[in-house]
């Protein structure tokens, strides 16, 4: 396949990183976006230099509220179905603790999963004596129907990745809501391998919660994450994790007493890296100016140069193949090398990519442009022709 032409979408000083080697990695931890790592710096630098006299309580109070609006315009929500966490694990636990399903029901998930998807939800069924499904991979693909077919009135919770971290399988998601809610259950999204990368709107397709990482595809600092909840669990959820900040009031400091908002922000409890909750802000921001749709073909663009590429070198390709369940994260087999000697050489090429287990995975971004894919594939050639 020719090299496609392609307009980047991205300015050169957006990513600096981008400047000194193919970054094809954002599914394991993005390059971050410069005004994101500014943002999150001057906040530190302000802490540092002035404490509480410029951070102060009505600063505290109100300092999640930029991303919760910045959120919801991401996934077409509102302000209000938004809490901000430390990560995305955090606040997927709390959640857990919150439903905690009981003895009688069951949990749907997938066994090719990344673990803290479904972690959080074995914890809890260990408790309570629910039970974990898994619907089964082959080579590390999952049939829809399959997952579906592990759906029935006793199930309270399924739980997915939209996104598979390992071969970049795309779940139809309101399919599964459908399913889900077809039998009182709710569905759990966790988009950590999706948000920045794909449009999410959840009025459409009908998710209960959804949980992302911020480090990923929303190219934002460690140490940050948000959750979608949808409205009709907010007052009815006692958060699993708590703390000072989970009362409706933060100031309130009274002990005895801890009364839940109404809104999604129950969900948050304590003292975190709010510096990291600003430049994941300004992430979002930035993304959404530039559309995540048209992030999604550029991406896609680059993932079809890869794929012509790979198999020209005779490379397996991890399914899926079908337009509808792709992504850019393209995970391959080939011949000649293991998959971790690959990774290994590609680096010393300044050129970054995943092992995970037998296949390499290639995970470009906006920030890249089909050199970087041309450098990969040479790369490999001058690996597999020695
Ligand atoms: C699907 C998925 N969920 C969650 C995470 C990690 O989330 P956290 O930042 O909470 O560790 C990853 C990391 O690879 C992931 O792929």
């Amino acid at each position: 396949m020719p090299k496609p032409i392609m307009d980047p979408i991205t300015e050169p000083n957006d990513f600096p990183g981008s400047r000194d080697c193919s970054y094809l990695d954002a599914a394991n931890i993005c390059l971050t976006y410069r005004g994101a790592q500014e943002a999150t710096t001057e906040w530190f630098e302000q802490l540092a230099l002035k404490g509480a006299q410029t951070f102060d309580g009505a600063a505290e109070e109100s300092v999640f509220d930029s991303l919760h609006a910045a959120a919801a315009r991401l996934f077409n929500a509102q302000p209000d179905d938004i809490a901000v966490g430390a990560s995305a694990t955090e606040l997927l636990a709390s959640l857990a603790w919150a439903l905690a399903p009981g003895p009688e029901s069951n949990i749907v998930g997938v066994d090719v999963t990344f673990p803290s998807t479904i972690y959080p939800w074995s914890r809890v069924a260990r408790s309570t004596g629910s039970q974990v499904r898994f619907a089964r991979a082959t080579d590390g693909y999952v049939r829809l129907d399959d997952l579906i077919a592990l759906i029935d009135r006793n199930t309270a919770v399924v739980c997915i990745s939209e996104v598979e971290y390992s071969t970049g399988q795309r779940y139809d998601v309101a399919a599964l809501a459908e399913a889900a809610h077809k039998d009182g259950a709710l569905l759990i999204v966790d988009a950590s391998q999706s948000a920045g990368a794909i449009p999410i709107d959840v009025a459409a397709s009908g998710v209960d919660a959804l949980v992302t990482a911020s480090y990923k595809w929303l190219c934002g600092p460690f140490g940050v994450g948000v959750m979608y909840l949808a409205p009709h669990l907010q007052d009815k959820l006692d958060p699993g994790l708590v703390g000072f900040r989970s009362h409706k009031n933060i100031w309130d400091l009274d002990a005895d007493r801890l009364e839940f908002s109404d809104t999604a922000s129950r969900f948050e409890f304590s003292t975190m890296a709010y510096g990291c909750a600003v430049g994941l802000t300004a992430s979002i921001d930035y993304l959404s100016r530039i559309d995540v749709g048209r992030i999604f073909d550029h991406n896609l663009l680059l993932a079809d140069q890869l794929i012509a590429g790979l198999l020209e070198r005779n490379a397996e390709i991890l399914p899926p193949r079908n337009s509808s369940e792709r992504t850019s994260i393209v995970a391959a087999r080939i011949p000649g090398a293991d998959s971790t000697t690959i990774a290994e050489h590609l680096k010393s090429q300044q050129i970054i990519v995943s092992a995970r287990r037998d296949a390499v995975r290639f995970s470009p971004h906006l920030y890249n442009n089909p050199g970087d894919v041309t450098k990969a594939l040479d790369a490999l050639d001058s690996l597999l022709t020695k």
